[in-house]
């Protein structure tokens, strides 16, 4: 008996150490283990011995039997480890090879030059506000004193769309709607879109503003000044250099333009308009100009982006080339 088991014991060693895969120690499994495996066989023709042999045979099979079981569970165990490694091998990354450019969207640089400017005017306490696209006359020149005849309304090169609807050419309209709809005192400030019938390297047919407005009992031009200085300061990030230049607009007095200082171009640019808002604009809006006063300004967010990523053709920030647009 002991003689069959070790042959047995020393079968399945060999066997055991060749196989594999998990299936195949499976099937092996069977051929030794199984219902009519040969061990389960031994033990089945224990009930032909004689008691007192068949207690030692018992013990002696069951030995065996242990020991194969332990070869088929170390086994398994090798074969599950080694795939493991295989696999993790062959899953490892190469951190050093290049990517593949994932082409990622980016905010264009307009609309992040409007947030930064938003943002800013937002933490000053000006709330935001739009108005139409397609404006009327009324709107865009009446109500801001630019009486039919002016000059100003050549001076704009409007889109007219019939006798009385145009695209606005400028944001101040913005002004009188939120003025008639919620009063005074106000501070808002109105970024979009505006039109005029002119194209070059730095005039497109749209272009953006951004109007601002501050209606109270006791506002001056000093505030305004103060107000423009923190912004560019903290729009540029640095200590900006701010002339204003006496000019005139129809909606304000006094008026004026306002240019910084560019050091790498050893130039002023002009960046937007400003002034006291005009007792004629105040009435206009039922406004006591004797009780209320305030100013308003309006900037050119094109000109605002160009200057502070360095773009030299406006034109380029509607072209739609990818190229140009990822660079920011
Ligand atoms: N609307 C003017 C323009 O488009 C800019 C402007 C100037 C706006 C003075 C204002 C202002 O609010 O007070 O040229």
């Amino acid at each position: 008996m002991q003689q069959a088991l070790d042959a047995i014991l020393a079968r399945a060693t060999e066997e055991v150490a060749q196989v594999q895969t998990t299936h195949d120690l499976a099937q092996l499994k069977a051929v030794f283990l199984g219902k009519s495996g040969e061990i389960t066989q031994l033990l089945r023709q224990l009930g032909r011995l004689l008691a007192d042999e068949r207690k030692a045979a018992g013990a002696q099979i069951n030995i065996t039997k242990q020991a194969v079981q332990a070869l088929f569970f170390n086994r398994e165990s090798d074969i599950k480890e080694l795939a493991l490694t295989e696999r993790l091998a062959a899953e490892t990354i190469d951190v050093t090879l290049p990517v593949s450019p994932d082409p990622m969207a980016r905010l264009h640089p307009l609309t992040t030059t409007q947030e930064r400017a938003m943002e800013l005017f937002s933490s000053m306490g000006f709330r935001v506000a739009s108005g139409p696209d397609i404006e009327t006359q009324a709107y865009n020149f009446d109500a801001l004193n630019i009486p039919e005849n002016h000059p100003a309304r050549a001076m704009q090169d409007t889109f007219y769309i019939d006798d009385t609807h145009l695209l606005r050419t400028q944001t101040s309209p913005v002004q009188i709607r939120e003025m008639r709809e919620h009063g005074v005192p106000i501070r808002l400030i109105a970024p979009g879109r505006v039109y005029r019938c002119d194209s070059d390297q730095t005039h497109t047919p749209m272009f953006h503003q951004m109007e601002g407005l501050m209606i109270d009992k006791d506002i001056t031009f000093a505030q305004l000044k103060t107000l423009l200085q923190h912004f560019f300061n903290r729009f540029f990030d640095r200590e900006m250099r701010l002339r204003f230049r006496a000019s005139y607009f129809p909606f304000t007095e006094p008026s004026a333009e306002v240019d910084v200082w560019m050091p790498e171009k050893n130039a002023w640019l002009e960046v937007l308009g400003c002034g006291m808002v005009h007792p004629n604009v105040l009435r206009e809006v039922s406004v006591d100009p004797d009780e209320y006063v305030g100013f308003a300004f309006g900037m050119g967010l094109d000109r605002l982006a160009m200057l502070y990523y360095g773009i030299t053709d406006l034109r380029s920030l509607f072209a739609n080339e990818l190229a140009f647009l990822s660079q920011f």
